[in-house]
């Protein structure tokens, strides 16, 4: 695996590349990789000839009061699971790379509207961190494909809506959630559950899953449904951030006639904020 820290000497090789006819596969990540991350690279690797994964833990869409500082920097070890499958490039930046005229200077990328609700109601300025970076690693890459999870449902509707809406000619595909035997998505912030939260933290899922089965069963009273599910996850001792019913396209409050349904919650441990979705398609 070749590994970049600058943008000038990662084109040139992705130059080189491009000119030999390969398709380029692109993994945008924060780190700290664990087995998502590296299907997503799996995922790349069937749909393109070369793939680059970055990592760049980026300070533009954590709130003031997040989690930056401490968010978990593993480079080393990450370098090791990103060989051990095969990964072509690793592009691992710093932030003056990538915000030569600091970040209160940096023109943004906005995705308006659907970037106000769910994860965007609770962390102001996220989802334009997320989408500025975005471009930037876009720009930088150029990739044919690239491949984000969908455990993070609402950055990756994002994203495919800033594609379709600003012409990128990048396919974006979607890499299935990863979970913990217990339902558990895997995620870069599950080393910061506690040991004596972490046998209670699944509710989120089976929370997730209970209204998904009620809805398949007929039930459409979505505001009640997520009352009970709410008191269901505050029950095994956690806060709610939100749990919605939502249009899987747009992101808004499903209707009752809505066959394609995102089921979203999020919750707060001690040390992490949790996030976890689970869709329904429902039949004519
Ligand atoms: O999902 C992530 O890890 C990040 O939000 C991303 C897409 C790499 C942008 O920083």
């Amino acid at each position: 695996m070749q590994v970049f820290h600058h943008i000038s000497s990662l084109r040139e090789a992705l130059a080189a590349e491009r000119r030999a006819g390969k398709r380029i596969g692109f993994v945008p990540t924060m780190g700290n990789l664990h087995n998502a991350h590296l299907e997503l690279v799996k995922i790349a690797q069937k749909n393109c000839d070369v793939v680059v994964t970055s990592i760049f833990v980026n300070p533009l869409q954590f709130g003031l009061n997040e989690d930056w500082d401490k968010y978990p920097r593993t480079l080393a070890a990450d370098s090791v699971k990103l060989e051990s499958v095969n990964c072509d490039y690793l592009f691992c930046p710093d932030e003056k790379e990538i915000y030569p005229n600091g970040m209160a200077e940096q023109t943004r990328v906005i995705v308006p509207t659907m970037t106000d609700v769910l994860c965007g109601a609770s962390r102001p300025g996220h989802f334009e961190g997320v989408t500025t970076v975005v471009t930037k690693l876009f720009n930088i890459v150029q990739p044919d494909e690239a491949v984000f999870g969908i455990k993070d449902f609402q950055q990756l509707a994002v994203i495919r809506r800033m594609v379709e809406d600003l012409c990128i000619p990048i396919k974006i595909t979607a890499g299935e959630i990863f979970r913990e035997a217990d339902g558990l998505a895997m995620s870069s912030r599950n080393g910061f559950i506690t040991a004596d939260e972490r046998p209670r933290v699944a509710v989120l899922n089976r929370t997730l899953n209970g209204i998904k089965q009620q809805i398949e069963q007929g039930r459409r009273d979505f505001t009640v449904l997520i009352d009970e599910a709410r008191a269901q996850v505050e029950a095994a001792g956690f806060r709610v951030d939100y749990i919605n019913i939502c249009n899987s396209r747009t992101l808004e409050m499903a209707a009752h006639d809505d066959r394609e349904i995102t089921i979203l919650g999020a919750m707060y441990t001690q040390g992490a904020r949790l996030i976890d979705n689970v869709s329904v398609v429902l039949g004519r």
